[in-house]
This record gives structure tokens, C-alpha cells and sequence, in this order.
């Protein structure tokens, strides 16, 4: 999520920043900014442009390059995707303290960002931004003032922020000085001859320097040109990790991955996390403060509708049965495109969710519109602050995935399936449906979900070797019950949109009811087949699929030896409770259609025919 981009020594930095800037757009493009710092007759100074037209921001930046000061040395420079306030102007970073003379820029969340802004107006400051970072300039302003300099200022800030954040701050009284620092986001430094450079990404400063150094977590890195020091939180100087990088700046910007879709699959993990980031409290309470919707508004709603497209329709399917199950309320799942014409009953005591990654698909919005007119209280989910339907809707909660590039949605699905359900934990406490035990120990699990996926994803090659036997097929079932449904969607509709194979999704109890007469020997079904409380009669299915001849893939638990011994393949995943398996079993299924996809030698990122924003009937 965002990029950054820094560098000292220059002589024409804006350049430098600009060119940065082009290479990490993929990272965020709703806005983007840069400051220099300028010494003047009068003393140092910083020079701030920056722009808010999504995907054109950096043109914007090139027309004002005419009007940046001759002299600047330095400079940082961010392109953003927002998640705390609206993709403007004002939101693009760098933010600049009150006096103008430190400039930051941020990647990350600062979870404790109101607290501090709270005692920064108490204590006069004077904020001009929505976003949880400005509150960084001002408080290094106040170090600064005390005495401090701006490495020490940084070192002070590791003890303030809570959170995940890597940062790039100036200020006009170090000419010179990039300080760096982090914790979880990622952050490299980079020295060339006379130039001094720092990064949220390789790729960004990869063409002007291979001497590259990781800073790590809490650590500080001060860049000057030509040299980097990187100290502890303490201020002791600590031995530098170099980075050995082959890539070219192409393969960099995937991170060294073949494609997009796969860099993004390994992403889910730091997508969800960051997805829930500051939304389950210690004591397993959910905060969605943001939301815009009140609990009495929320006490009102007596039905609930989910409507959305694709993968988001899926999560959507997800969504109901937990608000269903955990805050017991009647609620469907509709496909947004039909919904909108159907006449719909909904009143103002339904809450009507729009699910989409994009924020834009046209049948969506027309579905949330429909509903708008006939007078319900709607939500979006969505993964674009500020997006149409955020706009258009009463309330908006946002994944914090980052840029999807990949057509196939794949991290920005597995964060909507958690916000979700972070959503019907919240509506449950809110309705008192569920025991607070229950719901603290459901939220626990849901907050160790971005462990659980770390462990998936680490199967990649795993499940890509039971994916080559597939690599060959023309038509394959993909079987599921209750929650396994939704996944068996989301798995055939990945392997159609990827490797172009005809795939069918089906409830499994359904088969015997006309479709089974398709099964001949050498069928291929993937059946989910994960502990929970349909288990036993997913497995009768399975029996129901061999006795025909079927070669079944069963996506089972990691301690199952019952379903393997039914199985030709198996693609295992760990036990989570039931409720929370569609987002831990729907990665072997992505990683099924990838693999099928690249081995008929499919372009994974552009499948044909299809757009990742489509905004067409
Ligand atoms: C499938 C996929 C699509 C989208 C659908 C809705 O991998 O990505 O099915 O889910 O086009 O898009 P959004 O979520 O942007 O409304």
C-alpha cells in the first residue's frame, strides 16, 4: 500500500522522485506528492506540490517541475492508496508540520493516530488533513523544538506510534539528511555516487543503485548523500543488512514474483492484516468507528441484503451466513445484476451491503442505487476509499488489500470475507445475539487469520505440484456445503476466468439431483471437504462421485487421514474453526487456477476478455 520514495545529493532530485514515483504508481495511484528541500537567501526551505487525480497524479506533478526551485539537493516523494481520509489534495502526502519546515511521508496505519492528534490540538497544532500520518510532522515539529534533531526526533516517534509504518522525513534545517524508519512496512536505503536514496521499494531506486541496505524493524536509517548510517531505536549504530538483489526492475516490481496474481496471492497475509488492523480490540470487541452507521441506525435494521459481482458476491454469500448465524437476522446474498432488476422489497429498516474490490462495477452500483431509491440504509465494502459506491452509500467500510493488478481478485476477496465477518460480529454485540465469550473467542480467531495464511500461502508450490495433473483437463466439478459452497464458487470461477477450463460450482447434497448423470470415469471433482459440521455427508458425496468413476481433489484439514483415503489428490490446509475456513481454503483453489493457467501458458494478470473494473451493463 502506498510508495515511497527519497533521495539526497541530487542535482535535479524532482527528477529522481518523479521517475521513482512512475515505478511504484502500482502501489497506490489516487494521489501523489513530492517536497524539496531548498536553501534560500533566507535560510532552508521546503517546496510541497501535490496532486489527486487517480492514475493521473503524477502528469499533474510533471507540469509543475518548471516552478521548482534550481538549488534543491533533496527530497521525498509518495504515491498513494488511501485508507484514513479521502483521496484528495489535502490527504496526499508529504504532510508538513505548522511551521512548514519538516515534511513525512507514510506507508502503514498509525493505530494510535487519533489519541495523538487529540493532544496535538490540545497543545495548539493546527492539522490541515484527514489522514492518520500528518500527525507525524507535528510530532517531530515539537522534538525539533525542543532540541532534538530530526534523527532524534525519528527515534522518539518509534516510542509514540503504534502500528505498521515505514517513513521518510526532511526538514529544512538538515539540507542534506533523509531519516528513515520503520516497523513492519517494508523500507530500504540505497547509496550511489554522491546520492543517497530510500524506498518503500526496490524497484523504485533499482536503475540508479544495486548498493542497497533493508532497515529493520525499529531501526533508523540517516541517509546523506553518498552515505547511510542506520542506528537502533537507542541511537547505537547497528551493522547494516545488504540486500542482494538480480532482479531488473521489471521482475523488482513484482517483487521477484512471475506474475502479479502470484506476488498477490503471497500478499493475503499482510492484506488481512492490515484489513484488521485496529478493528478487534484486546478483549475480542470489534471497532469499525468509521463505519457512519450507528449502533441505533444498525439496532433498527431488521433484514439484511448482500449484493455484489464475481469473487465479491462470493465473499458476499460468506457475509450472510455469519450475519444469519451470529446476529440473527434474515439476510441473502444476491447477484448485483439481477437484484437490480427483480424489484426488490426493501424499506428503510433493511440494510442493503454492496461488495466491491473496485468501489466501481457498474451492476453493483446500479443495485446499490435501486436500493438507495426504494429507501433502504445501505454499506459498502470496498477496497477504494472514496470510491463511487463509497460515495454514494450511508456507510463505507474498506479492506486495506492495496492495489489489486491482477484481474483475478485474490487478496482483496480473502479481506472482504474477514471484514465481514468482523461486520456480523459487530451487528451480533450490537443486537446482543451471541454471548460476549462466543464472540471474543470467534474475533480471536479471526485476528490469528493472517498467521493461519502465512502458513497457506507458504504451501504455494505444494498445491501448484497436485495442480499439474490438472493441467490437462476440459471440465471439472467443484463441490461444496454450507460455507464450502461459496469456496467451490470462488474456485471454479477462478480456473473458468484463468485457464479458460469449463468448470461448474455445486451445492454437493444437490449432485444426486440431476447433474451426477454428467460423472464418468476420469470426472474431475474438487471437493471441500474441511472439518465442520456437513463433513460426514460432504465425505457420502465424495463415496456417491468414486463409485461413478470420479478422480476427486479433496481441500481437507491438515490432521484428516479419512478424506484422503477417499481422495486421488489432496490439497491440505490447518483446521480453523468452521465459520472462518472460506478465507483459508480458497487459496489452494487460487493457487489450482494459477497453476493450470500458467501451464497452458495463460497470461494470469490479463485473462481474455475480461477488465478488473467493469463499468459496462
Ligand atoms: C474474479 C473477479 C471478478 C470481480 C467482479 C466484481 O476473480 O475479480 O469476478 O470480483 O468483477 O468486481 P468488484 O469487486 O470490483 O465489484
Amino acid at each position: 500500500m502506498c510508495g515511497i520514495i527519497a533521495v539526497t545529493g541530487a542535482a535535479d532530485p524532482l527528477r529522481i522522485l518523479l521517475d521513482g514515483l512512475e515505478l511504484l504508481e502500482y502501489r497506490g495511484y489516487d494521489s501523489a506528492g513530492v517536497a524539496l528541500v531548498c536553501s534560500g537567501d533566507a535560510g532552508g526551505f521546503l517546496w510541497r506540490r501535490r496532486a489527486a487525480v487517480r492514475a493521473q497524479s503524477i502528469p499533474e506533478l510533471h507540469k509543475e517541475a518548471d516552478t521548482a526551485p534550481a538549488h534543491a539537493r533533496a527530497g521525498i516523494g509518495h504515491t498513494r492508496w488511501a485508507t484514513h481520509g479521502a483521496p484528495t489534495e489535502q490527504n496526499a502526502h508529504p504532510h508538513l508540520d505548522c511551521s512548514g519546515r519538516v515534511a513525512v511521508v507514510h506507508n502503514g496505519i498509525i493505530e494510535n493516530h487519533r489519541e495523538i492528534a487529540a493532544g496535538l490540538d490540545a497543545r495548539g497544532h493546527v492539522r490541515t488533513s484527514e489522514t492518520d500520518s500528518e500527525v507525524i510532522a507535528h510530532l517531530v515539529e515539537e522534538h525539533l523544538a525542543a532540541g532534538a534533531t530530526l534523527a532524534q526526533a525519528a527515534r522518539a516517534l518509534l516510542r509514540t506510534l503504534r502500528g505498521d509504518f515505514a517513513l521518510a522525513l526532511v526538514s529544512a534545517d538538515e539540507p542534506d539528511l533523509i531519516v528513515g524508519t520503520r516497523r513492519t512496512s517494508p523500507l530500504i536505503a540505497g547509496r550511489a555516487d554522491g546520492l543517497g536514496l530510500v524506498a518503500s521499494d526496490i524497484s523504485a531506486i533499482l536503475g540508479l543503485t544495486r548498493n542497497l541496505v533493508a532497515i529493520g524493524d525499529d531501526e533508523v536509517a540517516l541517509v546523506r548523500p553518498g552515505s547511510i548510517a542506520v542506528t537502533d531505536a537507542e541511537g547505537n549504530e547497528v551493522a547494516q543488512q545488504l540486500l542482494q538483489v538480480g532482479w531488473e526492475v521489471e521482475a523488482a516490481r513484482r517483487e521477484g514474483f512471475e506474475d502479479f496474481m502470484s506476488k498477490e496471492i503471497h500478499e493475503q497475509p499482510r492484506a488481512l492484516a492490515d484489513t484488521l488492523l485496529g478493528r478487534i480490540g484486546a478483549d475480542g470487541t470489534t471497532e469499525l468507528e468509521e463505519l457512519a452507521l450507528g449502533p441505533h441506525e444498525l439496532r433498527s435494521i431488521d433484514r439484511v441484503t448482500v449484493i455484489g459481482c464475481g469473487s465479491s458476491y462470493h465473499a458476499g454469500m460468506v457475509g450472510r451466513l455469519a450475519i444469519e448465524s451470529w446476529a440473527k437476522l434474515p439476510a441473502t446474498a444476491e447477484i448485483a445484476s439481477e437484484f437490480r432488476y427483480e424489484e426488490p422489497v426493501v424499506d428503510d429498516r433493511t440494510l442493503v451491503i454492496a461488495i466491491s474490490q473496485s468501489g466501481e462495477t457498474v451492476d453493483t452500483f446500479h443495485g446499490l442505487r435501486e436500493a438507495l431509491r426504494r429507501g433502504a440504509r445501505t454499506l459498502v465494502v470496498t477496497n477504494v476509499v472514496d470510491s463511487l459506491m463509497a460515495r454514494e452509500a450511508d456507510g463505507a467500510l474498506y479492506t486495506r488489500a492495496g492495489p489489486e493488478i491482477g484481474v483475478a481478485s485474490t487478496k482483496c476477496h480473502v479481506a472482504q470475507l474477514a471484514l465481514l465477518q468482523v461486520f456480523a460480529l459487530h451487528l451480533a454485540a450490537l443486537r446482543g445475539t451471541m454471548p460476549a465469550s462466543a464472540s471474543a473467542r470467534l474475533a480471536a480467531e479471526i485476528a490469528r487469520l493472517p498467521g493461519v495464511l502465512e502458513d497457506v500461502v507458504g504451501r504455494f508450490e505444494e498445491y501448484r505440484g497436485v495442480a499439474q495433473a490438472l493441467a490437462g483437463v476440459n471440465d471439472v466439478y467443484f463441490l461444496g456445503r454450507g460455507l464450502g459452497y461459496p469456496i467451490a464458487l470462488e474456485g471454479a470461477l477462478k480456473l473458468k476466468e484463468l485457464a479458460y477450463v469449463r468448470a461448474e460450482a455445486y451445492p454437493a447434497g444437490e449432485m444426486k439431483h440431476g447433474p451426477i448423470s454428467l460423472i464418468v470415469p476420469g470426472t474431475v471433482a474438487v471437493v471441500v471437504a474441511t472439518k465442520g459440521r456437513l463433513y460426514e455427508k460432504v465425505l457420502a458425496n465424495v463415496e456417491e462421485l468414486r463409485a461413478r468413476g470420479a478422480s476427486v481433489v479433496a481441500v481437507c484439514n491438515d490432521d484428516d487421514d479419512t478424506a484422503p483415503r477417499l481422495a486421488d489428490a489432496v490439497l491440505r490446509v490447518p483446521a480453523v474453526p468452521e465459520a472462518l475456513v472460506p478465507a483459508v481454503a480458497v487459496v489452494p483453489l487460487q493457487v489450482l487456477a494459477y497453476s493450470v493457467a500458467k501451464a497452458r501458458g495463460n497470461d494470469v494478470d490479463r485473462p481474455r476478455n475480461l477488465a478488473k473494473v467493469v463499468t459496462v451493463e
